[in-house]
């Protein structure tokens, strides 16, 4: 680890940081109350797959920067220097501007985006998926009078924090406590087939078939003209790593041309890699009308979120001139930054250049042999799910009745790994009673090595955990 902070500055980081900083998603109190014994956790430097924390210990990072975030690994120069070369050329200017990354970076993304022809930049994947949610309102508000004006979200499934994200957000810990929501947003069931919903009969059909059926029986329900979108996860991420059953994104595909409902994938996590291929819904082979991307985007090395469109959802936005409305009326500062696409553009370079889709299909499959090799022996694992380097393990009480373990139980398993070096993710705040899904990201430049490592420390976290 560099030396350049003595242990006085790094003891006063710690203790300035306990003062001072409000953290995301934890609760303070063991660090902060009158009788802490715990220190929080300052991240002080990244090199790879590791991380190094202020009391000098190195931690593998099985969660790329704790959120799946950091795809192509920390202390990578290469980007951090064509984000100097940008910053002291232009920072910033407001994006009804164009820019020379911002323009560079367009063009390579929807290269690899067949279908798709337009970016809106933007800063996080909440805002990325409120211009979504604001183009569809606008929609139908030009085109059908404001009646197709619904957007449907999938239980389990999340897409941001600001008010507007937690109304379309399938995980009710995360809504809970900050109604009143926004109208106008209507939930599907989920597809995860080990909690397959009831009703269910699998000699008539697949479960992919059945759990898209219940989507079309909630647009029934409304009222086909009065839905505009459906916004859906590729592979559901902090709900519990839901990858879709077979035959689902087809039939998915088919009900919302029927309805002329436009799909919005939110692809904040699986975007840029992580799935194997440049985006998660290329797996499926969706054809979609709205992506939304942040996270791995830039990897983390500036804050940049895009919303791509098809030129049909563009065009609806500038064929009548002579409206003087007839735009989409929306800026974001931030999005105007040139940080963010020289950092992305470099970021896509790294994983052209050093084959990491093909190391990411390959890295994830020895990950998913290790972990159901976990399962046969450890009765507590009841399902592994994933696609490439996107894995859960969901943990069960009781195989026969699948009754998930305690969250603390699975909180006991994250820790167990911590204190061997290794951080793993566990669904958390989530959805009430199912907190029990470790969750897997690695960077995609994993090496077999790392992932015995993780899977290695898993071994021992259960054991001791459940004996
Ligand atoms: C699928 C998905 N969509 C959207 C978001 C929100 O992104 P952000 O935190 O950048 O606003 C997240 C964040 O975890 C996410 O997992």
């Amino acid at each position: 680890m560099d030396q350049s902070l003595s242990p006085n500055d790094i003891s006063h980081v710690v203790e300035t940081d306990r003062a001072h900083v409000w953290h995301h998603l934890v609760q303070h109190a063991p660090w902060t109350g009158a009788d802490a014994k715990v220190d929080p956790k300052v991240i002080i430097e990244g090199k790879g797959m590791r991380v190094w924390d202020a009391r000098g210990t190195e931690h593998l990072d099985a969660v790329s920067g704790g959120v799946w975030t950091v795809n192509v690994g920390y202390g990578r120069t290469s980007i951090a220097k064509a984000v100097y070369d940008q910053l002291i050329k232009l920072n910033y200017f407001a994006g009804s501007a164009g820019s020379v990354p911002g323009a560079l970076f367009a063009e390579k993304l929807v290269s690899k985006m067949p279908g798709m022809s337009r970016v809106y930049y933007t800063n996080s994947g909440s805002e990325a998926n409120e211009k979504a949610f604001k183009m569809v309102r606008q929609i139908a508000e030009k085109r059908y009078g404001g009646k197709k004006h619904k957007i449907l979200y999938r239980d389990r499934d999340y897409h941001g924090t600001t008010i507007t994200c937690l109304s379309a957000g399938g995980q009710d810990e995360r809504g809970a406590q900050y109604g009143p929501f926004t109208p106008g947003f209507v939930r599907v069931p989920h597809c995860l087939e080990y909690r397959a919903q009831e009703g269910w009969d699998p000699v008539k059909e697949s479960y992919g078939e059945y759990s898209a059926g219940l989507i079309e029986e909630v647009i029934l329900r409304e009222g086909p003209d009065t839905v505009g979108a459906l916004c859906l996860e590729p592979v559901t991420a902090g709900g519990g790593v839901i990858t879709p059953p077979d035959g689902y994104w087809q039939r998915v595909q088919e009900i919302c041309r029927k309805y002329d409902i436009l799909l919005h994938i939110d692809e904040v996590v699986c975007g840029v890699g992580r799935t194997g291929a440049w985006f998660g819904y290329q797996q499926y082979g969706v054809e979609p009308d709205m992506v939304t991307m942040a996270k791995g985007v830039a990897s983390g090395y500036a804050a940049i979120a895009c919303l791509v469109s098809t030129e049909a959802v563009f065009e609806a936005f500038c064929d009548d001139t002579s409206d003087p409305m007839n735009y989409f009326r929306d800026i974001s500062t931030f999005g105007g930054c040139t940080a963010g696409p020289a950092a992305a553009l470099e970021n896509m370079r790294i994983i052209e250049d050093e084959g990491l889709l093909d190391n990411t299909t390959a890295m994830g499959e020895r990950m998913m042999g290790n972990l159901e090799e976990l399962a046969e022996k450890h009765a507590v694992i009841g399902d592994v799910r994933g696609k490439g380097l996107f894995l859960g393990a969901e943990l069960v009480a009781s195989r026969q009745t699948r009754e998930p373990v305690s969250e603390k139980q699975a909180q006991q398993v994250v820790a167990e790994c911590g204190a061997q070096g290794v951080i793993v993710g566990v669904t958390n705040r989530s959805v009430p009673g199912f907190n029990n899904t470790l969750c897997f990201s690695p960077a995609l430049i994993a090496t077999a090595d790392d992932i015995d490592q993780i899977t290695g420390a898993v071994d021992i976290a259960l054991g001791k955990v459940f004996g």
